[in-house]
């Protein structure tokens, strides 16, 4: 609906991100509707939008399917239609097949296809637009995450009047793995396209300043980019097209000091280290009969004296693998046993289009199958493992349920998964491994900070935070329990968007 003259649809604020900010439920007699998704970033939005006029384009998760833009509890909601290769070649094959792999460190390969790129940059442009045709004039938006990343400058040609924010929830890779890419520039230069980029650490932003110097040779002070020769709209799509490189790369090229003329525009890249939102978990820590549920779970497990646990999407970035040729040795070594450790790992389904998520659950559920047939007695289990989502009741149930959280990534951008565990620990209990390779690490310090890829140090790990005496455990705890209760996924929000704010 155009409710405004001179400016698109309307809208104030808009956020845009690769996912809507519902689901579709279908209910018993067939018919459907949407439910609000239980994420903290659509939690920490959706107030947002209900004040300021907010609008959410995204794709609906449906493929070939075109639905026409609705109202859902106070927020405009715009579905972006994608075709069947689409999710094949853009969401599968160039966001999850290339820059997932390629930014987590190539931990996976990553696999470099034009025809994928051609999607992605197709499909950009058709997020930039429905965009364009959304936000009113001087709107603010907000592009959320690595399949978005040309949305910032292709929005800009088309709306040099809207301020543009745009957050990467994911590591951005040091700069020579980034520059395997083949369409490095076109995704600095779409990055660029925004006032204000905000990454997870210091060290995704320090990374994406170093590509910035070197790839496209651009001055950069104090976290600001100095936007020299904006691209025309054929430079934009050649070099979005990713055919050709800068002329003004490499070290020798290098600006290194500030272009006089003033023709120049200012983006800012910069850390705004997401959280969760903490109120609400810790409400639900307090809930009589989450506590209840808690403890019927460690009943339901036999009642081994320590519960271990891990949640992850089933994703070969999370060290599931790793976390479990662990257990096993300690279990072969018998420094633990099943009747007194059992660990319960939630692997949420995810990407099962994607080949290397497939050969990973083969493989993950093959480690599981030998643990278990090895050790499990009639009573008991080393690995209970649940290939399932669950609502966040049963989750917080499950952090209280269980004496330790091993968070165990070999990269992650944050991982929301620590926090919400330390949150949920309002009663001082449970004890925090965390990998050093998640953005959490930063601001985690009192965990019990370990290197996945060291298997004796992970075991080593393992049973500290299994013997860990009551006073230190609490102790730990509670410093970082200071962390995720003053810094929450609202605060997160409201420091970036104050920030774009001010810039412009
Ligand atoms: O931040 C990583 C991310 O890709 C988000 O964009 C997304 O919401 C989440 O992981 C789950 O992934 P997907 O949308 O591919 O199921």
């Amino acid at each position: 609906t155009a409710r405004r003259p001179g400016g698109g649809g309307g809208y104030d604020f808009v956020v845009v991100a690769n996912r809507l900010a519902v689901d579709r439920l279908t209910y018993q007699d067939g018919s459907t509707g949407w439910r609000r998704s239980p994420g903290g970033l659509v939690t920490a939005l959706a107030p947002i939008m209900a004040e300021s006029d907010g609008a959410w384009v995204g794709w609906h998760g449906a493929a070939d399917e075109t639905l026409e833009p609705f109202d859902h509890e106070g927020m405009h909601l715009v579905p972006v239609p994608l075709s069947a290769l689409e999710v094949e070649e853009y969401y599968e094959g160039f966001s999850n097949g290339t820059l997932w792999p390629l930014y987590h460190d190539v931990i996976a390969r990553p696999e470099f296809h034009r025809h994928w790129y051609e999607a992605y940059r197709r499909v950009n442009q058709r997020f930039a637009e429905a965009t364009a045709a959304t936000a009113a004039k001087g709107a603010v938006v907000w592009v959320q995450d690595y399949q978005l990343q040309l949305v910032p400058a292709m929005l800009r040609e088309m709306r040099p009047d809207v301020r543009i924010g745009f957050f990467n929830h994911i590591p951005f890779p040091p700069s020579g793995l980034f520059s395997q890419l083949p369409w490095r520039q076109a995704v600095l230069r779409g990055l660029l396209g925004a006032d204000l980029i905000g990454f997870q650490r210091e060290s995704d932003a320090r990374n994406f300043q170093r590509a910035v110097r070197s790839r496209l040779g651009l001055y950069i002070r104090s976290d600001q980019v100095y936007v020299v020769s904006e691209p025309s709209s054929d430079e934009l799509g050649s070099s979005i097209a990713g055919h050709g490189e800068d002329p003004a790369r490499g070290l020798g090229t290098r600006r290194t000091s500030a272009p006089e003329d003033g023709g120049h525009r200012i983006s800012e890249a910069r850390a705004f280290p997401i959280s969760i939102d903490t109120e609400r978990i810790v409400a639900l820590s307090e809930r009589p009969d989450i506590i209840a549920r808690s403890q019927q779970i460690r009943r339901e497990l036999g009642e081994p004296s320590t519960v271990l646990l891990g949640v992850d999407r089933l994703d070969y970035t999370k060290g599931i693998r790793h976390r479990m040729k662990a257990l096993e040795e300690l279990l072969a070594e018998k420094a633990v046993s099943p009747e007194d450790v059992c660990l319960v790992q939630v692997a949420s389904p995810s990407r099962e289009g994607v080949e290397s998520y497939r050969l990973l659950r083969e493989e993950i559920e093959a480690t599981v199958g030998r643990i278990n047939g090895e050790y499990d007695t009639m009573a008991h289990t080393a690995i209970r493992y649940l290939h399932h989502s669950y609502p966040v009741e049963e989750m917080v149930a499950l952090y209280l349920a269980a004496d330790v959280l091993l968070v165990t990534a070999l990269r992650d951008g944050m991982n929301l998964v620590a926090k919400e565990y330390v949150a949920a620990r309002r009663d001082g209990g449970g004890v925090l491994v965390l990998s050093e390779f998640t953005g959490a690490a930063d601001q985690l310090k009192q965990a019990l900070l370990v290197n996945p890829h060291d298997v004796d140090e992970l075991k080593a790990s393992i049973l500290q935070a299994v013997h860990m005496d009551e006073e230190e455990s609490r102790r730990r705890m509670r410093t970082l329990r200071r962390q995720v209760t003053s810094n929450n996924v609202q605060r997160w929000a409201q420091d970036f968007l104050n920030r774009l704010e001010e810039l412009s």
